[in-house]
């Protein structure tokens, strides 16, 4: 396994933030400089994003999880709170069914815990087809990103949609395809969550059409005890575009929880 590249900032309470598609740990810019000035801020570049090589392995989410484990292995971390975004959380889903103890406090931010339907996996392997013969990040741009910011985001902060573009316009078409293939590939978690144990938080924009409200309080009613945030004016990227409010959510439950 080749090991993950990682940004580690801030002291305090680990709190791990796994990025969602197809970005790099760089989608946590806000997250750097506002959470790691309260506690301590582990983001890794998954597989194939960011500085963090393609996997040789066959395309399936528990390599990310892997990955990820193996990186708090090296960081001396047996517990942490652990949060994802959208692909960041099906990622924490499997690290969830992988060593649950090393969950102490779980952020679920714009993602569901269903699978795909049928035509949903075959519109990503067709995805990734087009980026395998392409070898450019263009479809990405063009098919994924108008998906993925709120309204209000669109309309009110351009610059931020213009930084997003140009995260997406650096992605590997070999890690984006890879990825794909493998949330294509990924089970339902309900089951997953029923499991969990500890305190959990869901946040989500309340424009995403990704990952909308309904699929949030999906999660919230797997998980005992879990409470849901609804960010006003974000999409389907909350931490980036609603970053202050997003920050908060998180810390007061990080502080909270620790
Ligand atoms: C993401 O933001 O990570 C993606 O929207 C995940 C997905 O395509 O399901």
């Amino acid at each position: 396994m080749t090991s993950l590249a990682y940004g580690d900032l801030g002291e305090g309470t680990p709190l791990v933030l796994l990025h969602g598609f197809p970005f790099p740990r760089q989608m946590w810019q806000f997250q750097h400089d506002g959470l790691a000035k309260e506690l301590r801020l582990v983001t890794p570049d998954l597989p194939g994003f960011g500085e963090s090589a393609v996997s040789t392995a066959a395309p399936d989410l528990g390599v990310m999880a892997d990955g990820v484990l193996d990186l708090l292995g090296r960081l001396d971390l047996d517990r942490v709170v652990l949060g994802g975004l959208s692909m960041g959380g099906y990622v924490a889903m499997e690290i969830l069914r992988r060593r649950p103890e090393v969950v102490g406090g779980l952020v679920l931010a714009d993602t569901k815990a269903s699978a795909d339907p049928a035509a949903g996996a075959d519109n990503r392997r067709r995805m990734a087809a087009v980026l395998e013969e392409g070898q450019n990040p263009r479809v990405l741009v063009h098919e994924v990103l108008p998906t993925l910011l709120g309204e209000t985001t669109r309309q009110e902060r351009p610059e931020v949609a213009q930084w997003l573009r140009e995260l997406v316009e650096q992605a590997d078409p070999r890690g984006a395809a890879w990825a794909q293939r493998a949330m294509a590939a990924r089970p339902d978690s309900f089951d997953t969550l029923a499991q969990v144990r500890v305190p959990t938080l869901v946040v989500v924009g309340e424009e995403d059409q990704l990952s909308p409200p309904a699929d949030a309080q999906a999660m919230v009613d797997a998980v005992p005890g879990a409470q849901i945030a609804v960010i006003a004016g974000a999409g389907h990227l909350s931490a980036a575009e609603a970053p202050d409010e997003f920050n908060n959510l998180v810390c007061d439950f990080v502080l909270e929880h620790s």
